[in-house]
């Protein structure tokens, strides 16, 4: 009895956190945006800049996105494996679809936990 009640203390936490993370890591992607110069010409919320395209409302999958990254059409600097790896990418991809195009800020989910904490 002891013993399933130490089971359940220690798995419950664990799905519970496992839900709130989503599949790619939105909060790392929104880390690496920053670290990894994205936000220079895209903007720090991917909202579109003086140099780079709006990415909010991209219509790239993640792996559209890693093969536009690593070879890029126009302007855009291609970026190799080694400055960003897909998995990154796949992050960053989750962080962009995360944000909502151009919404009022009491629609965006991130403001509302901001406020909330
Ligand atoms: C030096 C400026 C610059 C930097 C830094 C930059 N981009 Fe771009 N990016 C652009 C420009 C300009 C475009 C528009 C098309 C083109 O010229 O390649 C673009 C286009 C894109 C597109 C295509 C959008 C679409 O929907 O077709 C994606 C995706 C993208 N960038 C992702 C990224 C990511 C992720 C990073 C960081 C790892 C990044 N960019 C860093 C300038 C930049």
């Amino acid at each position: 009895m002891r013993n399933l009640l130490m089971t359940g203390l220690i798995v419950l936490p664990a799905v519970l956190l496992a839900q709130t993370a989503p599949a790619g890591n939105a909060d790392n992607g929104k880390r690496l945006f920053m670290e990894k110069n994205c936000y220079y010409c895209h903007g720090t919320t991917g909202q579109g800049g003086r140099d780079g395209a709006r990415l909010t409302n991209t219509a790239l999958n993640a792996d559209g996105l890693i093969r536009y990254v690593r070879k890029p059409a126009g302007a855009m600097p291609a970026y190799t494996e080694k400055l960003i790896s897909d998995q990154e990418l796949r992050d960053v991809h989750a962080y962009l679809k995360s944000l909502p195009a151009a919404k009022a800020p009491k629609d965006i989910p991130l403001l509302n936990q901001m406020s909330e904490r």
